[in-house]
């Protein structure tokens, strides 16, 4: 799909359908339908006048005869009232806007961009979220179905976003940019989840990782099998040991002359299916399980992101990947390991696999002398029930910095819920025979989870995202298909434009 920048008077193509917005109360359509098309103004103001159309939120009037100039076609969107319009909003309309873009069979389509900014949503927000949201919602996980030869394809080929002010064409024309490749990383992000268990082992997930990198222009490295073993991650050996795929520990970088400004690495779960091993789930949308890698490629979206937005940041993936099988070589609960660090866990539950890979991972990134430490997982059941798919669990030993993630997601609509990592919570997960249990009895297992990672983070700065609630949608959403959301990527990806 190809976004464009363009600007009120210098229109030239016929486009095949032009939208307009409008909030609740306006009296008249928005004057820059005037400038750019005289007659499609006449038919929207009739519009206004027969009060065919008023603006109201979820409005929509569309008109094809008529004096209309520039396009085959006109669709007025109703916004509602100009002080509740909200970036979420503009989401959820620019999804709206993909819809009737496609429902009309448009090969090209010109949105008057600014007529949908106002009061919280400045101009220049409308230039990202726009074409990002665009890019995202047009999103299908399909390659799997047959195609059906004569069905006519409704796929829209251009969008045009017209704006006001020339002076500001490369901001917008930058705003633009930047946003497709957000999005575009989103989709790779979606496309390694959506991809299943068989598909996308851990071999397949590192060789994923390696072809971003080369794409994105950033460092790759795979540790393999032998290494894992050699560096004594027992915790990822004893995970992947019940399965015949081998583990894989992904480490990534970009930006190494920033390093200077402190280095952050990242740490993604990569269990490529969660059979939950031994304590093994039960088969009730056991299938979704392939989506236990979301962190991992979440990491590697980033990765991308950064690469090619040139963020000013030294930044370290690392994605321990593992597939959790009940194999004849599988852990047992009960079995003690001692871990990367030094300290000793007891298997209570082989289905607490993430915090056993991510523990070595995290411990591992302390080789890179990181200022930051942040981790991203679809770590608990007790996460979705607590926050459903509507807010991330964020948890972290670091307050500035979880400050910071929450405020960044209120700005993407990735929003983030804090819950506490007090002392007492480590009770629940104390050791019988070891350091440490890796589970607990289950009261506040999003909590005992982090509490688990916690003692292997080797700094002071750590923040944890649990995204098992909102890593995956079980129905449409406007702006997100079933599947794969690629939550966290837009969220991180902001806090890093902002870093300091
Ligand atoms: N991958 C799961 C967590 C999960 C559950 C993610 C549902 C998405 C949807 C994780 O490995 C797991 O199985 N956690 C257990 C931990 C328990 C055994 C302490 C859980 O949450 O039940
Ligand atoms: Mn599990
Ligand atoms: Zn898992």
């Amino acid at each position: 799909m190809d976004i464009t920048v363009g600007f009120y008077g210098e229109v030239k193509s016929r486009a095949d359908l032009l939208i307009a917005a409008s909030f609740e109360g306006d009296k008249l359509p928005s004057k820059a339908l005037q400038t750019v098309d005289s007659g499609a103004f006449e038919v929207a103001r009739s519009a206004f006048e027969k009060k065919r159309f008023s603006g109201r939120e979820g409005e929509r009037f569309a008109s094809y005869d008529g004096p209309i100039r520039g396009s085959n076609e006109l669709i007025l969107i109703g916004l509602g009232k100009k002080e509740k319009w909200t970036p979420e909003k503009l989401r959820k309309a620019s999804a709206s806007v993909l819809q009737h873009g496609k429902c009309h069979n448009a090969k090209t389509v010109r949105i008057l961009a600014e007529t949908f900014s106002a009061g919280s949503v400045s101009i220049h927000q409308a230039a990202e979220i726009i074409p990002e949201t665009l890019e995202r919602a047009n999103y299908r996980f399909d390659k799997y179905q047959s195609k059906k030869k004569d069905e006519p394809k409704h796929e829209v080929r251009s969008f045009e976003l017209l704006f006001s002010k020339k002076t500001q064409k490369n901001v917008l024309q930058k705003s633009v940019r930047e946003a497709c490749i957000i999005a575009e990383a989103v989709n790779l992000t979606r496309n390694l989840i959506n991809e299943p268990g068989n598909v996308m082992p851990p071999r397949e997930l590192a060789s994923q990782a390696r072809k971003a990198a080369r794409e994105g222009k950033f460092r790759c490295q795979v540790l393999g099998p032998g290494e894992i073993k050699r560096l004594k991650m027992n915790g990822i050996v004893a995970v992947s040991q019940g399965s015949h795929e081998a583990p894989q520990l992904i480490v990534m970088e970009y930006g190494l002359q920033y390093k200077k400004r402190g280095t952050v690495c990242l740490v993604g779960k990569g269990v490529t299916f969660d059979t939950g091993g031994i304590s093994i789930k039960p088969s009730r949308d056991m299938e979704k399980m392939k989506y236990d890698m979301s962190g991992a490629a979440t990491v590697i979206g980033i990765l991308k992101a950064a690469s090619r937005l040139h963020l000013p940041i030294h930044l370290v993936g690392i994605a321990p990947c593992v597939e959790n099988m009940p194999g004849g070589g599988a852990q047992r609960p009960g079995d003690i390991i001692k871990m990367y660090n030094g300290k000793s866990v007891e298997v209570i539950n082989t289905d607490a696999e993430g915090r056993l890979i991510l523990a070595d991972a995290l411990a591992y990134a302390g080789k890179f002398k990181p200022k930051v430490i942040i981790d991203l997982a679809t770590l608990t059941g007790a996460c979705v029930v607590a926050l459903a798919d509507k807010a991330v669990g964020l948890m972290g030993t670091d307050q500035a910095l979880v400050d910071k993630i929450r405020k960044a997601g209120e700005t993407t609509g990735e929003r983030c819920w804090q819950l506490p990592l007090w002392d007492e919570y480590f009770d629940l997960i104390k050791g019988h025979h070891s350091d440490v249990l890796n589970a607990g009895s289950g009261q506040g297992g999003t909590i005992t989870a982090a509490m688990f990672l916690k003692e292997f983070v080797p700094i002071k700065s750590w923040a944890h995202l649990d995204i098992a609630g909102t890593a995956w949608v079980d129905s449409d959403k406007p702006y997100n298909a079933r599947g794969a959301t690629g939550i966290g990527l837009r969220l991180l990806i902001e806090l890093f434009r902002n870093w300091k």
